[in-house]
C-alpha cells in the first residue's frame, strides 16, 4: 500500500467520532477538536453512542426483512460489531460494501473484511460526493447484485456535506441505482434541540476546515422525498424501534441525543 497522509495536524470526523466513542484511533488535533466541542456541548458523547446503536438496529430491522446486502457509505473507524457482524448473524451469506473516504478508516479496513466465510465483503476508498465512482467500483459490482435489493446505509454521514454540495441529489442518484424493495437508513444531527451548542460545535470544525452542517427535521426528512417511510418515521434515535436492542438506560433526553434517524423503502 502507498504511503498514505493522514493529516494527522487536523482533526478527522472519523477520528473525532473515535475518540468520542472512546475509541484509540485518534491525534492529538483530533482530542483537540472533541475536547473543544465537548466544551461547547458537554452531552457531545451521546450522539455517537446512540448513532452506532441505531445503526445496528436499522441493519437488524432489514436483515429480519430479508435483506442480505449493504452498501454502508461513511463507515468510520471499525466499532465492533460493525454491519456485517449484525447482518451476518441473521443471514451469514450477507454480503456488504463499506465506503469512506478517509485514509484512516482505509488503514483499519482488514478489520472490516472479516466477513462470514458464506458471505462477503469489500472495501471502496471514495468519496459520497462521487456517486459515479462509488457505483462504477470494482468492488462494489463483483460483491452486490444491483439487481436484488440492497440496505443503502448512510448513518452520520449527511452532516458532513454542505448544501453546496447537495445532498439532497446525491442519495437520489444513489437510489435510482438500486431496485425496487431497497431501502435507505440514515441518521443526520440536529440543531433543532440547541442550537446555540451545535452551531458552537460546528464552528470548531469549521474553523479547522471541516464541514459540519446541522440540519432541521423537514430538512432532515427531505432525503426521504419518494420513499415509503417505515413506522415510527423519523425518529430522535432511541425512538426508532427500542424493541430491536438494549436501550440505554437511563434514556437520554432527545437533546442530549440531537440526531434524527428513519428507515425507508423505495417502491
Ligand atoms: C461520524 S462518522 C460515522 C461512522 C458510522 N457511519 C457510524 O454511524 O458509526 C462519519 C464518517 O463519514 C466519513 N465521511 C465524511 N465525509 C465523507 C465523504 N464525503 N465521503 C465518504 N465518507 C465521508 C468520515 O470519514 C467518517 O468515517
Amino acid at each position: 500500500m502507498a504511503e498514505l497522509d493522514l493529516h494527522t495536524d487536523r482533526p478527522h470526523p472519523a477520528r473525532v467520532y473515535d475518540y468520542l466513542l472512546g475509541g484509540k484511533d485518534n491525534f492529538a488535533a483530533d482530542r483537540e477538536a472533541a475536547q473543544k466541542g465537548l466544551q461547547a456541548n458537554p452531552d457531545s458523547r451521546i450522539p455517537p453512542r446512540e448513532n452506532r446503536l441505531f445503526l445496528r438496529r436499522a441493519v437488524r430491522y432489514l436483515a429480519e426483512r430479508g435483506i442480505d446486502q449493504f452498501l454502508d457509505v461513511g463507515t468510520g473507524i471499525p466499532s465492533a460489531p460493525n454491519v456485517h457482524h449484525v447482518a451476518q448473524e441473521i443471514t451469514p451469506t450477507a454480503r456488504i460494501v463499506y465506503v469512506d473516504n478517509d485514509p484512516i478508516v482505509l488503514t483499519h479496513a482488514r478489520a472490516l473484511l472479516t466477513s462470514h466465510p458464506s458471505g462477503r465483503t469489500d472495501y471502496i476508498d471514495a468519496d459520497l460526493r462521487d456517486v459515479e465512482t462509488i457505483l462504477r467500483s470494482k468492488a462494489l459490482t463483483d460483491t452486490l447484485d444491483l439487481n436484488r435489493p440492497v440496505g443503502l446505509l448512510l448513518i452520520a454521514i449527511l452532516h458532513f456535506i454542505g448544501d453546496e454540495h447537495d445532498p439532497w441529489a446525491i442519495v437520489q442518484r444513489l437510489l435510482a441505482a438500486l431496485p425496487p424493495g431497497s431501502y435507505l437508513a440514515l441518521s443526520h444531527l440536529t440543531g433543532d434541540f440547541r442550537p446555540e451548542a451545535w452551531e458552537q460545535v460546528a464552528e470548531v470544525y469549521r474553523k479547522q476546515g471541516v464541514t459540519m452542517k446541522v440540519r432541521s427535521r423537514p430538512e432532515i426528512e427531505r432525503f426521504f422525498t419518494g420513499l415509503d417511510m417505515i413506522d415510527p418515521g423519523l425518529q430522535i434515535l432511541p425512538a426508532w424501534h427500542p424493541d430491536l436492542g438494549d436501550p440505554t438506560d437511563p434514556a437520554p433526553s432527545d437533546a442530549q441525543v440531537s440526531v434524527y434517524g428513519g428507515v425507508a423503502r423505495k417502491h
